[in-house]
This record gives C-alpha cells, structure tokens and sequence, in this order.
C-alpha cells in the first residue's frame, strides 16, 4: 500500500531496518500487557522482531489489513504501530483498529494523528464499520478513540476476546458524520 502522510507523520510498512526499535517496544510490558489476552510474553530478541516485521507483509495487504510503522518525520524516529487488522474469531469480517506507541514518544498526539487517516483509508477501500476494544482500564488508549471520533459503546462483554472490554466502533456514515 501507499504511504499515507500527515503534518508530522509518515506511516509507512516496517523494514528490518526497524528491527532494533520493534524489538524495544516489544519487550516491555508496559506496552505488551494492553495489546492482547495473557500471558503476556515480551520479545526476547531480533529474530523475533524480524519475524514480526515479516507478519505484517503476509496475506491480502492493504488499509483493511495492516501493520504500519508511524515515522516521525522530523526526527525519522519510529513512535510506534497502527494498525488495521482482521478481528480475531470474528464471525463477519469485523476490521480493528489498534495502536501503540514506544513509551518515550507518548503524549505528542501521534496515535491520533496516526491512525485517522489510516481509518479514513480503510472507509475509502469499502469498509463497513469499523471496530475498536480495549481493557476497561485502558484510559490513554479509550482517550486516542475518543479523540478519534469513534462512538464510545461502554464496557461490554467483549464479543472476541476474554472477558469484559471497552469497546468503541463507527460506521462509514458515523464516521464521515463525526
Ligand atoms: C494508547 C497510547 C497509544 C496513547 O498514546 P497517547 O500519546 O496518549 O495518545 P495520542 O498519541 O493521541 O496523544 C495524545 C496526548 O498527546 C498530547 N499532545 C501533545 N502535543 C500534541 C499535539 N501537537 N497534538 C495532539 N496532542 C498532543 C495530548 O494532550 C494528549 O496528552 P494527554 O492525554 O496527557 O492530554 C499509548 O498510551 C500506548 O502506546 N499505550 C500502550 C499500548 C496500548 O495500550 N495500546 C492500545 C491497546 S487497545
């Protein structure tokens, strides 16, 4: 896919060239431990970050389903991830939205910035509806998703991963109507 550029942002496909900084974000729990279910497991080496570099060129590439490294462009430093991706154990091709950034490039607006063109993007190839859930007490990321406009559907059951999540989703027409 393209490269999609913001006033600070570059958001382009990682390179092994990034390998050192992926594995930097990975590696630290306090990162890891809001992305998924436990066991939390921090990346142990390149190779590892190589191989999940190498995940997100794997399948049908494209604004519904991707991994893209957030450049800042004035300083070449990578801030972190956003991402569009398939939900897991999604009965209906449901797309999430997610993002996470290394701790020393939290609190410039990059997660915001970053990832509401890539939204706008993955609306712009046809998507539905789009979808976002977080722990409950994720408050920097349920702020991110506020921010973005994203309609805030409390803290539910979580229809795909364990237990109760803070999920917030919109629908091409929400979101053009944000
Ligand atoms: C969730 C996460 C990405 C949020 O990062 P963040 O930097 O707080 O979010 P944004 O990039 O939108 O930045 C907003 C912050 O930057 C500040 N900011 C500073 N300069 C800014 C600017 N020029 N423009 C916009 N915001 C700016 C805002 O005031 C806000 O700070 P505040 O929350 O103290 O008011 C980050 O905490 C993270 O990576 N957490 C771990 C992983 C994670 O939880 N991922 C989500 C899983 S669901």
């Amino acid at each position: 896919m393209t490269l999609i550029e913001t006033e600070r942002l570059v958001l382009r496909p990682y390179t092994y060239d990034d390998a050192e900084r992926v594995l930097d974000i990975h590696s630290r729990l306090e990162v890891i431990r809001w992305l998924s279910d436990p066991p939390f497991v921090p990346m142990a080496d390149l190779d590892e970050a190589r191989a999940w570099i190498d995940n997100w060129g794997e399948g049908d590439v494209g604004p519904t389903n991707c991994g893209l490294a957030i450049e800042v462009r004035r300083t070449g430093v990578v801030a972190g991830t956003v991402m569009i991706t398939k939900v897991p154990n999604a009965e209906h091709d449901e797309r999430q939205a997610g993002w996470h950034l290394h701790p020393d490039s939290v609190g410039h607006g990059y997660a915001t910035e970053a990832a509401a063109p890539l939204i706008d993007e993955a609306f712009a190839a046809g998507l539905d509806e789009i979808w976002c859930g977080m722990y409950p007490d994720n408050h920097a990321s349920a702020a991110v998703a506020k921010r973005l406009g994203l309609i805030d559907r409390g803290i539910v059951p979580d229809p795909w991963y364990d237990g109760d999540s803070h999920l917030f989703s919109a629908t091409a027409e929400e979101w053009a109507n944000r």
